[in-house]
């Protein structure tokens, strides 16, 4: 567990999700999908049952080439960044990741202390070399973040969202780990 100081001074810390933030956490999806169209769910498209949701977070604390954490405030979590790297041999240090802070904190430092800690948590790692994601590429200020922390672009894909009839592109980034 980390602890950190955002902007506005709010005390917050980092730490890895468990099978008791289940519940907390299908709520915290709920609220950030429609707070948000630039990630890939809505509100009501996130359909694990809540011992779906243990059991993946189960999982996830058991690969060394998967992280699930959460920002904590006041007991609540307010943002969370989820990396999977891949099964087998040959694709085992790749991975990608998805990051979300609740709108009510945007803007505080949050996203980027998340991805930060997943920067480091691969260099420690031993196991990821590569760090990739996705980006709705008219998310200005994703996009902003990610290359701040070093992500360039490399490449475009079309018709990657479909929203109320819209298709949007993404932007495909990555880090090297070394
Ligand atoms: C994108 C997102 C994760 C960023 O998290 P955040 O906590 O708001 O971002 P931070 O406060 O850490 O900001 C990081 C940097 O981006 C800048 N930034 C934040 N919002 C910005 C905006 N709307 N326009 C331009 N720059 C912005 C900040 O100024 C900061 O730069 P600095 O470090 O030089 O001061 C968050 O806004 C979010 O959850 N958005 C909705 C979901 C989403 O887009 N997820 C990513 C999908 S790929």
């Amino acid at each position: 567990m980390e602890s950190y100081r955002l902007k506005n001074g709010n005390k917050m810390i980092i730490r890895g999700a468990t099978a008791a933030d289940a519940e907390e956490m299908l709520n915290y999806l709920e609220q950030v999908g429609g707070e948000s169209d630039f990630l890939t769910f809505g509100p009501g498209e996130i359909k694990m049952t809540l011992e779906d949701e243990r059991s993946f977070l189960n999982s996830i604390s058991k690969a060394d080439n998967k992280l699930f954490i959460v920002a904590v405030v006041a007991d609540k979590i307010i943002g969370n960044l989820s990396y999977t790297g891949g099964m087998r041999p040959r694709v085992r240090h790749t991975g990608e990741f998805g990051v979300s802070v609740l709108k009510e904190y945007w803007g505080q430092g949050v996203g980027k202390i998340l991805i930060q800690y997943l920067i480091a948590w691969s260099k420690a790692s031993g196991t990821v070399r590569k760090i990739n994601l996705r980006v709705r590429s008219d998310n200005t200020a994703g996009i902003y973040l990610y290359e701040a922390l070093g992500f360039v672009e490399e490449g475009r894909q079309s018709r990657e969202f479909c929203i109320n009839g819209i298709f949007y592109d993404s932007i495909i980034m990555g880090l090297e780990i070394d």
